[in-house]
């Protein structure tokens, strides 16, 4: 089905449950070619994408975040910021690496959806444990966990609650 992209962002909703069906490799190709694809400032892309298969690196994530769902993901994209690489802006020297790895995360997510695919955006992981675990060098950060597979039929599909547009658009 083809989406226009208020559709899609409509249709996007976070996973909380998958079912056990791999991901085609060439929708993990893809999911990373749309993230390769993400503006960044300065086009510095100062990420990195982890992309977790294995037994052993599922266990490893799963241990950063403890929650029955998210261990039924059957595969996990770490989307990592390189606080060395990313740009500082002059006159704060404000570091614009969140803002460029929430743009990249944000494609995967929609390109999952577009794709019949659900995620779940995941910040709330024990990112201690994480570096140490993934074996990231200084200044390499993991900023988000991405779970990726098939929703379960059982997965939640809460409806979108967001403010009206006249709450938060301003025109001046
Ligand atoms: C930056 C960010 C961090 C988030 N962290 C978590 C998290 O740690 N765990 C979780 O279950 N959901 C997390 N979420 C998902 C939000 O709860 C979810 O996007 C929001 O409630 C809106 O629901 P929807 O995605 O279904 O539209 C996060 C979302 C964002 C954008």
């Amino acid at each position: 089905m083809l989406m226009n992209l208020l559709e899609l962002a409509k249709q996007r909703y976070s996973v909380r449950l998958f079912s056990n069906k791999e991901i085609e490799k060439e929708k993990v190709d893809y999911l990373l070619e749309v993230a390769r694809m993400a503006p960044s400032a300065v086009n510095l892309q100062p990420w990195s994408f982890l992309v977790l298969q294995s037994e052993e690196a599922k266990k490893d994530i799963q241990a950063c975040y403890d929650r029955d769902w998210f261990k039924t993901a059957p595969l996990y994209i770490v989307v990592c910021g390189n606080h060395l690489a990313s740009w500082k802006r002059a006159s704060d020297n404000k570091d614009h690496c969140d803002i460029d790895i929430a743009i990249a995360t944000e494609h995967i997510a929609l390109a999952a959806a577009e794709q019949g695919l659900g995620s779940c955006w995941v910040c709330n992981f024990d990112s201690v444990l994480c570096k140490k675990l993934m074996q990231l060098p200084e200044g390499i950060e993991p900023m988000v966990i991405l779970p990726i597979g098939y929703a379960d039929q059982q997965a939640v599909v809460k409806e979108k609650n967001r403010k009206n547009t006249e709450d938060i658009v301003l025109y001046l």
